[in-house]
Order: C-alpha cells, then structure tokens, then sequence
C-alpha cells in the first residue's frame, strides 16, 4: 500500500528549504556588503585622487615657472601611470593659455590630447599651480572608477560562487544528517509496519542503535505493539488449530457413529424386509409386495447414502490404506457426483504419512475439489502428489474460470484469518510446517501445498 504512493521525502523538504533559506540570506549579506565595499573604495578612489592632483601641483611648480615643456610632458605621464587615471590635464596661466593634456585611446594606452575630455562618469579633481607665490597654471585630473567596480563585480561573482558550493554541500550534508537520524529509522519502522500489517509478524526488528530520541520512544511502541499482536495473532491460530482438531474427530465420530449404529440399524431393517418380502410372497397381494419392494429399495438407498455421508465425513480408507487410496475413492466418488473428470498422479498406495499430515492434505483435497465444482465452472481437474525425503508436494488445479483478483487478494492479505475454505486450507498447511499458495489466472486456478517431507515428518510404512 505504501509503496503506491511514493511520497516527496521530509528530509529533501527539510534540507531544500533550509539551504534556500540560508543561500537567501548568504546572497541579501553579499549584496549587502558590496554596496557597503562599494562605497568605501569609490571613497578611497576620490582620497587618492586627491592626492594626485596635489603631487602633480608640485612636481609641476618647477617645469613651468621654466617653460620646460618636455618635463611637463613627462610629469604628466608619470601621473597616467596608475590605472584609475583616465586623463590629467594642464592649463598654463600664459597668455594663449596653452594645454598640456594626456588621455586613453579604446585599449588604455596613455595618449596626448588636444582638448579637455568630456567628464561624465568620472571622478574630477583639481589644483593651481603655485611657482614663488603665483599662480602659474591649473592641473586636472580625471580618475574612472570602472576598474574599481570591475573587482568589485569580480568579487561579487566569486562570492555567489562560493555561496552556490557552500549551498550544495549544506544540501548534501543536511541530507545525509537527515536520512541518518530520521529518513533511515522511519524507513525501517515503514518496512517493519508493512510487514506487519501483510499479515507478517513484522520481520526482523530494526537495530536500536539506529533510533535517537523521540524516535526511539516510537521504535519501543511499535515494538511492542508488535509483540501483543504477534502474541494475540499465535491464540488465534492456537486456537483455529483447535477448532479444527474438534472438528475432526467430531466428524470422524459422526461418521463412525452413522456407519455403526444407524448404518447396522439400517442393515437389519433391509434383513427384514427382505425377509417379509419372501414370507409375504405366497400370501400377500401384489400392492402389499409392491409396498415391500419400494421399502427395500428407499432402505438400500438410505443406507448407501449414510454410508457415503459416513465416509465423507471421516474415510475409513484413509486410517486403512492411507492417502493416496483415499484421494483415489474420493475422486472416484467426486466425479460421479459432478461429472468433472479427476486426472490422479499420485504415489503408490502403500507409502504411508504421520496421521495428522495425510488427514490435513485429504482435507486440502476435499475442500479444493468442492471449490472448483463450486465455483471454477471446469470440466476436468487434476491432483498431483509427490511425497519425497525433503518435502510432500500437492497440486490440485483446474481449467475454469480462476480466482478473481480481489478474491485472491483478500487470501493473500488475510493474514492469519480463521475460517473454512481456502483460509481454513491455508491454517491446516501452516500447521504441519509448510505453506499454501494460489496461482489464477483466466485459465484455471493452481493451489499448491509444499510441506516438509518424509525425512522431517516421521514416515509410517503400511502395517506398522
Ligand atoms: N477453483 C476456483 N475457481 C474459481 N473461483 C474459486 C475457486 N476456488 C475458490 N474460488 C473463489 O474464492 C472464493 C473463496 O473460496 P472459499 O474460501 O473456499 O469460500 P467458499 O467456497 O465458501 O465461497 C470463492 O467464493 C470463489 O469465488
Ligand atoms: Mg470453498
């Protein structure tokens, strides 16, 4: 039943919501902290700006109180040479207020300019400068902060990265922590709970030392549970075992006590009808002989009929000649009776089984045989004995209709039921050690019985 419905685990539930729950908050603290990273480098880039622009005011006093423009020139280079520099700028004082400029081109490269590059995006700072006091010139510089963002975006992306691998490996050991201390136990308290309720007595219990806390009071429980079930279950069967012995003997007494008293009763009474029958004849007239004749015959066939109830009931042939002369009689009488035709592989007769073992099989027989008069709407069945040192083999089938599905599985899930027919036939095998199992289909149904053989069930040789 359980098997059906494939549930979604608890413990993938558990360790999937638990992770997203933990990547969520990972990812929120990363962004987080990179608007946070964010702002203190754009900070430290405006700082170091700053401070260029004031170094180059300096190293720039003495070139241009000089007209030295090849020094600019170079002092300007020198300040390109950090990354984050994307131009610097100088605007001498002179008359034609003449330009000293260095940009990038589209790979990076520290170019001369003619005019101011445009601002925008860029962080800009300037400075005079001073040469004896005097103003001599401004000195700009413009710094990008896209290098910056670019690491900043590089880290973020490591971060994620990171939270993807920390994820998985919280998923994984989240799961194994989950299937140990919970998955793992309830499985087995699943398996152990199925078994029981498929009739089972629960198979192997679970280790103790796989259960931990709450589940550990639940193992108990069902472990106890178990036990009272399993106990209860072994009365019943005791139980049905004795039912069952009363009812034989009880039917083997009936039968004794049918054949014996009323049978002999009935004996004597066809004695002496058939005595007034040859006294009347000289005297008597033709109804009163006719009267007598009819008795005799109602008489003969009484008798015959409670000699075949008799031996229904308990077949003396059985304790005499033992199981397969029984099966033969029985199958005889059962074909005339029915008109279905019974095809018999059996051993030879003399080959002789514990009393209680040839009773449970003829009864299995008996029982197989009415059902399929019953219900199988066949026109032939067969039985197949074979009685070896390790195990006694019965087959009874037939060619009707077969056992229908729910039928079958009431059987197959009824467990220890009491009762008559094919549970009763299952609890009489069951008894002697062995099983019972039913194969149907459209084609006719198999019941079929192993039980333990001649070497395990105490051989009897005909006239011991
Ligand atoms: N040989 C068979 N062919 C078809 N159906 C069968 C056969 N044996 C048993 N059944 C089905 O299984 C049911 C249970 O059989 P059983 O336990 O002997 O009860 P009962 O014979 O009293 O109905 C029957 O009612 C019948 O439907
Ligand atoms: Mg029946």
């Amino acid at each position: 039943m359980t098997s059906e419905r494939r549930e979604i685990s608890i413990a993938l539930v558990v360790a999937i919501v638990l992770v997203a729950v933990t990547a969520l908050a990972l990812a929120l603290f990363s962004v987080f902290n990179y608007r946070h990273e964010e702002a203190r480098q754009m900070e430290q880039l405006r700082a170091e700006t700053e401070i260029a622009v004031e170094q180059l005011a300096v190293s720039l006093a003495l070139p241009v109180w000089n007209f030295d423009r090849a020094q600019i020139d170079k002092v300007i280079e020198s300040g390109m040479q950090s990354r984050d520099i994307a131009a610097i700028y100088l605007q001498l004082a002179d008359v034609d207020k003449s330009i000293h400029a260095r940009g990038r081109d589209r790979k990076w490269q520290v170019i001369p300019i003619r005019a101011e590059p445009p601002k925008e995006g860029l962080l800009a700072a300037n400075r005079s400068v001073l040469a004896n006091g005097e103003v001599v010139g401004t000195v700009n510089v413009l710094a990008t902060p896209r290098f910056t963002r670019m690491e900043l975006g590089d880290r973020l992306n490591q971060w994620m990265l990171d939270i993807i691998g920390i994820d998985l490996l919280l998923i994984v050991c989240l799961f194994l922590l989950l299937w140990r201390f919970v998955l793992y136990p309830v499985r087995m308290l699943e398996k152990q709970a199925a078994a029981v309720s498929a009739g089972g007595s629960g198979g192997e219990a679970p280790r103790p030392s796989a259960f931990f806390g709450e589940l550990e009071t639940l193992r108990e429980s069902l472990a106890q549970m178990i036990h009272l079930l399993n106990a209860r279950h072994a009365a019943v069967r005791e139980m049905a075992a004795r039912i069952m012995q009363l009812q034989d003997e009880e039917r083997r007494k009936m039968g004794r006590d049918l054949h014996d008293s009323t049978g002999q009763t009935l004996a004597a009474l066809e004695i002496n009808l058939g005595i007034l029958s040859r006294v009347s004849k000289s005297n008597a007239d033709a109804r009163t002989l006719e009267l007598i004749a009819q008795c005799i015959e109602l008489a003969d066939k009484c008798s015959s009929e409670i000699r075949t109830a008799s031996y229904l009931l308990h077949p003396p042939l059985l304790d005499e000649m033992g199981l397969s002369s029984a099966l033969r009689w029985y199958a005889d009488g059962f074909s005339k009776r029915s008109n279905i035709q019974v095809k018999l592989e059996l051993p030879e007769a003399g080959q002789r089984l514990p009393d209680e073992v040839e009773l449970s099989l003829f009864r299995v027989v008996q029982e197989a045989l009415t059902n399929i008069h019953r219900h199988s709407g066949s026109a032939t069945a067969s039985i197949v004995l074979k009685i070896t040192a390790q195990e006694i083999v019965l087959e009874i089938a037939d060619g009707g209709c077969g056992i229908s599905s729910d039928e079958l599985r009431n059987f197959h899930e009824g467990g220890s039921s009491l009762g008559v027919g094919l549970a009763g036939m299952r609890q009489r095998i069951q008894q002697l050690g062995g099983d019972l199992r039913i194969q149907s289909s459209k084609a006719g149904s198999i019941v079929k019985v192993r039980a333990p053989g001649l070497s395990l069930g105490a051989p009897r040789v005909a006239g011991n």
